[in-house]
């Protein structure tokens, strides 16, 4: 194994900077990846923008990156579950390099048949929106309403929400042109938030009842309108806020029909529930990956040399579907 390895930092301008640094080695519980590819989140951006001196951020230097997908290549003391050369992938900071570490409960084995580009933009939708589903009570047959579906991580949502046989799954997107993407996934309903009001149209679909679980990934006055849209004793689960963080909610809404409120964020979540998330989320999910009901939409995939292009893109807010960078 090399003593150096290439990483990507931020904190020095709009975009990463790419340096040689030693290759870490893995301490107790942990396992070191060499990466095949990675990919891009919202975060990334946001940690870029919040860091970069020339736009008056903080100038404080970071290793990026989150998710990715790679061998592995050596395990730290007390690892027993994953072997050298096993192909797995996984969410850990300072993913943007040729070598990660994680926490061995972090990461889930590739399975057949899945490549690295669509490995790496797995993970983070699968625990997320298996997460949220779990937080919200979800069983088979509950009906589910997703928001900001076609984002990377929603329309893992959907696949799942279809996987784990929940009885209706209702999306929305603000663009008629993105609906049949949706049905593609699995869903049953598609309404289109630039068109048609979505308390209004859920209720529809849902003889007046409302959905039985929402996962909302864009918050202010969609949050608020989904309160309406959601059945007496269900859950609304704020999972993202693609729109703003703020919203105005109805209390009658929240009170009459008992709903419960939940928000998710698992970026920020202690290690060792992320693990038992991780877990339940490979449990559940990975047959289903594994016969290919389950897949990221990848939207452009960059070489780690054009990690500038790739960070450009993803502020564009024009990808649909995840962005990844490959490795050699
Ligand atoms: N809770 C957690 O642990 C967690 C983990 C990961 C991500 N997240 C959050 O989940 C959200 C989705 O992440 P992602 O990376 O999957 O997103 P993404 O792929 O960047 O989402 C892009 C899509 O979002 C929709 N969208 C963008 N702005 C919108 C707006 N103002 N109103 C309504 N829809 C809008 C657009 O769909 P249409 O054009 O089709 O409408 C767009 O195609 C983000 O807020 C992210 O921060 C949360």
């Amino acid at each position: 194994m090399a003593a150096t390895m290439t990483a990507l930092f931020g904190g020095t301008g709009p975009a990463w900077e790419a340096r040689e640094i030693p290759v870490p080695a893995p301490g107790p519980g942990q396992v070191l990846i060499r990466n095949r590819a990675v990919a891009l989140n919202n975060a990334d951006a946001a940690m870029l923008s919040a860091a970069d001196p020339a736009a008056g951020g903080t100038g404080a230097q970071y290793s990026a990156g989150y998710e990715f997908a790679g061998e592995i290549a050596s395990a730290g003391e007390g690892v027993t579950t994953v072997a050298a050369g096993a192909p797995v992938m996984g969410t850990s900071p300072a993913s943007f390099a040729a070598y990660v570490l994680a926490d061995h409960r972090h990461v889930l084995p590739v399975p057949d048949g899945l490549g690295w580009e669509e490995a790496c933009a797995l993970p983070t939708g699968l625990l997320t929106e298996h997460g949220a589903l779990t937080a919200a009570g979800f069983t088979p047959g509950r009906s589910v309403l997703i928001t900001g579906a076609t984002s990377g991580i929603g329309l893992i949502g959907v696949r799942i929400a279809r996987e784990l046989k929940a009885g209706q799954v209702i999306a929305t997107t603000r663009s008629a042109a993105k609906a049949e993407p949706l049905r593609r996934a699995g869903a049953d309903t598609v309404v289109v938030t630039g068109e048609q009001d979505l308390t209004q149209a859920v209720l529809d679909a849902t003889d007046g009842q409302g959905a039985e679980i929402v996962l909302d990934h864009v918050g202010g006055a969609m949050f608020a309108a989904c309160l309406p849209a959601t059945r007496a004793d269900g859950a609304v689960v704020s999972v993202g806020r693609l729109d703003t963080a703020a919203a105005t909610i109805d209390l009658d809404a929240l009170a009459y029909r008992r709903l419960r409120l939940r928000g998710v964020s698992f970026g920020f979540t202690r290690a060792a529930e992320l693990g038992a998330v991780i877990a339940a989320a490979g449990e559940q999910l990975l047959p289903g990956v594994a016969r290919g009901r389950i897949r990221p939409r990848v939207d452009s995939t960059y070489s780690f040399a054009n990690a500038a292009e790739a960070a450009g893109r993803l502020r564009s807010h024009q990808a649909h579907g995840k962005i990844v960078l490959t490795l050699p």
